[in-house]
């Protein structure tokens, strides 16, 4: 009996130990990787990298651990280095949390041995100047969100997203991604999409119509054709963003509901009148119309108290508080 218990502590005790010491060697190959930056002077032969505590300074660096010492989360950030991605990650088989934030000497591919990596259920990967195409993730059960913003990441959007069942967070803003948003990237319920400040292009998938979304920004693209199935009475949407896109469709068909708190649909072609839901969404703060080709008289009463004339500026023929008076017995201008 006795001897099967030590058995088992020995079993069990040894190979934590042992893959305690595979992630020091792990992590000290990734700081080599690095070129041995100052930032990560504390990783050294025989380190405590579990204990959190040691290194709790805003702007720094942490790694947390699972029971058995494995790394759970790596975050690398302000390194002040210049390397490529240290590649030696992908031996971290345990890591759930990836990030490496404001790293702008980091460049190269994003190795796609990250995508391999069996327990993610976070990635991001924001500042840094890694370039060349997405990564394409596949399969993975476990992943609910991956934020690459503000790389040098180019190319296409993978359709592969769409394999990943509980992903609700998706971010890829300010990179320069071309061609068109594949459909169902995010499904999960309140899911986040973000791929603003790219040049995506084409028309946004139908799909995107059944997606319980808390927030989507789309701006700065050159999207084009209609995106007002994102609107409905009965979405619970709370922040929309189109700005600074060729977006064309009939504001007057869209119902606002009483969840959305923001959009931006600034600069795009957007025509017809403003609805009625518009001065009725009850919370509705920060609107923005401007810079398309809305017309007719702004509705009145309800939140339009809340709205300044900026809301509405550069429009074909809008008129009514906050705006000037529709003058609609005025004589036709005479040339
Ligand atoms: C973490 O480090 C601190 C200070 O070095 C020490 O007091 C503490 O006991 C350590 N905790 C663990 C869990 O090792
Ligand atoms: C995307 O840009 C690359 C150059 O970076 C170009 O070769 C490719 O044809 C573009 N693809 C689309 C769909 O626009
Ligand atoms: C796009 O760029 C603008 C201007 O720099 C910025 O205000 C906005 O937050 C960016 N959007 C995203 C989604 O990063
Ligand atoms: C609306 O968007 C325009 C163009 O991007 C911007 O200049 C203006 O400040 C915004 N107005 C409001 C009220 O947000």
């Amino acid at each position: 009996m006795s001897i099967i218990f030590f058995l088992t502590f020995l079993l069990c005790c040894t190979s934590s130990v042992l893959s305690t010491k595979d992630d020091e060697k792990v992590l000290l190959k990734i700081k080599k990787q690095l070129g041995d930056p100052e930032s990560l002077s504390w990783w050294v032969k025989g380190f405590d990298y579990c204990n959190a505590s040691a290194n709790t300074a805003p702007d720094f660096s942490y790694i947390t651990c699972t029971d058995t010492g494995r790394v759970r989360s790596i975050l690398l950030q302000n390194l002040d280095v210049t390397a490529p991605f240290p590649d030696a990650i992908c031996e971290l088989t345990e890591v759930q949390d990836l990030l490496l934030n404001h790293d702008p000497g980091l460049s190269g591919l994003i190795p796609p041995c990250i995508t391999e990596l069996p327990n993610l259920w976070e990635v991001i990967i924001t500042d840094t100047s890694l370039s060349g195409p997405v990564p394409s993730f596949r399969d993975n059960p476990y992943l609910l969100g991956i934020n690459l913003a503000r790389n040098h990441l180019s190319g296409t959007i993978p359709s592969s997203f769409s394999n990943l069942p509980k992903l609700n967070y998706l971010e890829i803003s300010g990179n320069y991604l071309n061609g068109t948003i594949p459909p169902h990237l995010v499904h999960a319920s309140s899911s986040t999409l973000i791929l603003g400040n790219n040049s995506l292009s084409g028309e946004l998938p139908k799909c995107y119509a059944e997606v319980d979304f808390w927030l989507i920004d789309l701006g700065g693209n050159q999207l084009t054709g209609d995106a007002s199935f994102l609107f409905g009475k009965q979405k619970k949407a709370v922040n929309i963003v189109l700005a600074n896109n060729e977006f064309e469709f009939d504001l007057g068909n869209v119902e606002f509901s009483d969840n959305i708190y923001g959009f931006d649909l600034s600069h795009n072609k957007i025509y017809g009148k403003v609805p009625e839901s518009f001065a009725t969404a009850a919370g509705l703060y920060f609107p923005n119309l401007s810079f398309n080709k809305l017309c007719g008289e702004l509705p009145q009463g309800g939140n339009m108290g809340r709205f300044s004339a900026a809301v509405f500026a550069n429009n074909a023929c809008l008129c009514g508080s906050p705006l000037p008076p529709c003058s609609t017995s005025a004589p036709a201008p005479a040339f």
